[in-house]
């Protein structure tokens, strides 16, 4: 799908479909209003005989006005202009585009930016002109997204293909910028959900591994490693490495190294929990609906995302990904309840739970993490599913060690609408997770599971500036829309390319 932003005249635009927005009550957006003029009150007709209300998210398409160059004008209500709030702009958004995707049209000209739209979000950072046109193009991303790579008579592509976005006045250099910046974000989010769906039999270690190669290839500005077990057991990796002794397939260690930015800048970190299929191992996770655990690989495949997107759009500032990859399955040779291993670190770890794995793959990376004289280090995880009881689908789990950057990783999640929620990280949830055999165990008791694991991976992470993003809620969707949603790329790209434009 291909992007671009001009100023142009709703009449006289040449288009298979312009898309303009109606008010409920019937006022008309100011490129509604030339439309009508132009079409001799048809728009004004239509209205007055009830055929559109203007309520949010409905919409009406029109063939052949006279007076209107382009084939089709597609009517999208836009509710009462006071309640036009975010979540509001976001579903005319998606209603628009699946509108537009039941029609033959190849390309569409939208004037939806200009009618005040997202003005929530306005903030010192961004205007809502600019938070619209991003949640614009990740809606328009998201409506022709197919995950049939696997079926054998593929699903018909979509047939939309160039989407423009329209404005009255000159658009602003700001808009600009945002709109080939969300193309390359939702370019990331693709990769990001193909990864995620892909099934544990297709998209094993090795496989994030050569995918992880693929974009080095791709980019020069990537430099992708790849180590191996043997690799792992000189570093002394025995955390890691235990989480992976029940699998046949081998472990891998992913680093992408991307250099946008003078040498003598640190690089920010980005770590992503791999495990390409979590069955809980010994541990074994109950069956029903354990074919989702094919996603605990969306930490990795964020990474993965977000590298991509910020190769494309040469962002300047130097990021390295970190992927620790591995099944998590039983077998006679898996790690057992009550089995202690030593971590990279020097630590010892009594497995309590062989389920509780992720933060056993992390704290390893964490600790490798340090080689790369990190600014910023980032975990990205499908952590706990206690998680999901707190924050249900809507915010991804954050917790720092560091006030600043998780009031910068608010922003960014406010400025994406890729929302995140922050939670404590006392020393008072500390014993929690105190070992009468180690230096500490890998579970606390069901109470504040996600804020246990995370005091967990935060006896690994003391050396550095940290966040640990737990997205087991937000990576993908379960049930009849179940796949991935491509989350958390918008935000750690905001992140970053807030972080890329300061000093
Ligand atoms: N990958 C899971 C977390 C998960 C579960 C994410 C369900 C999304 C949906 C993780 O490895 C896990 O199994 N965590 C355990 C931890 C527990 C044993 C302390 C969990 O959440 O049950
Ligand atoms: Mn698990
Ligand atoms: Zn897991």
């Amino acid at each position: 799908m291909e992007f671009s932003i001009k100023q142009s005249i709703p009449d006289k635009q040449r288009s298979n479909c312009v898309v303009v927005g109606v008010y409920e009550g019937g006022k008309l957006s100011p490129a509604a209003q030339i439309i009508d003029k132009a079409a001799k009150h048809a728009i004004s007709d239509l209205i007055a005989h009830g055929d559109m209300s203007g309520k949010s998210a409905t919409t009406l398409l029109v063939h052949k006005l006279p007076g209107i160059s382009a084939e089709r004008v597609l009517l999208v209500g836009l509710g009462k202009a006071d309640e036009l709030n975010n979540k509001a702009t976001v579903s005319i958004l998606r209603a628009a585009f699946s509108a537009l995707n039941n029609t033959p049209a190849k390309d569409a000209t939208l004037y939806l930016i200009d009618e005040g739209v997202g003005k929530d979000a306005a903030t010192s950072t961004s205007s809502g002109q600019v938070w619209t046109i991003r949640q614009a193009v990740f809606a328009a991303a998201e409506s022709v997204y197919r995950s049939d790579a696997l079926k054998s008579k593929p699903a018909k592509a979509a047939t939309l293909k160039n989407i423009t976005f329209a404005t009255l006045d000159k658009p602003a250099s700001a808009l600009k910028s945002a709109l080939e910046q969300a193309a390359a974000v939702s370019h990331g989010m693709d990769l990001a959900k193909t990864l995620g769906n892909l099934p544990g039999n297709v998209c094993t270690p090795t496989y994030l591994a050569a995918a992880a190669q693929t974009l080095g290839k791709a980019h020069k500005s990537i430099k992708t490693t790849v180590l191996e077990e043997k690799d792992m057991r000189k570093l002394g990796m025995g955390s890691l490495l235990s989480v992976t002794q029940g699998s046949e397939q081998p472990a891998k260690l992913i680093t992408l190294e991307y250099h946008g930015a003078d040498k003598k800048h640190k690089p920010i970190v980005l770590v992503g929990k791999g495990i390409t299929f979590d069955s809980g191992g010994i541990s074994l996770k109950p069956g029903a609906e354990m074919d989702e655990m094919k996603y605990d690989m969306c930490g990795a495949a964020s990474v993965l995302g977000t590298i991509q997107a910020i190769a494309e759009m040469g962002l300047k500032i130097n990021v390295v990904g970190v992927i620790p990859t591995c099944e998590n399955l039983p077998s006679g040779k898996a790690i057992k309840p009550g089995d202690i291993v030593t971590s990279m670190s020097g630590q010892t770890i009594e497995i309590l739970n062989t389920d509780a794995e992720g933060r056993l793959i992390l704290c390893d990376a964490l600790t490798y993490s340090k080689k790369f004289n990190p600014d910023t280090v980032i975990d990205i995880a499908t952590l706990t599913g206690a998680c999901v009881i707190a924050l249900g689908h809507v915010a991804s789990g954050m917790f720092s060690n560091d006030d600043k950057l998780a009031r910068e990783l608010l922003a960014a999640g406010d400025q994406s609408h890729d929302r995140i929620w922050q939670l404590p990280l006392w020393e008072d949830y500390q014993p929690l997770i105190d070992s009468n055999f180690a230096d500490m165990q890998n579970i606390g008791g069901r109470a504040g599971g996600t804020i246990t694991a995370a005091c967990f991976l935060a006896r690994f992470t003391k050396d550095y500036r940290w966040a640990h993003l737990d997205i087991a809620g937000t990576a993908w969707k379960s049930g009849k829309e179940k796949g991935a949603t491509g989350r958390p790329v918008p935000l750690l790209t905001q992140y970053l390319i807030n972080r890329a434009q300061k000093p």
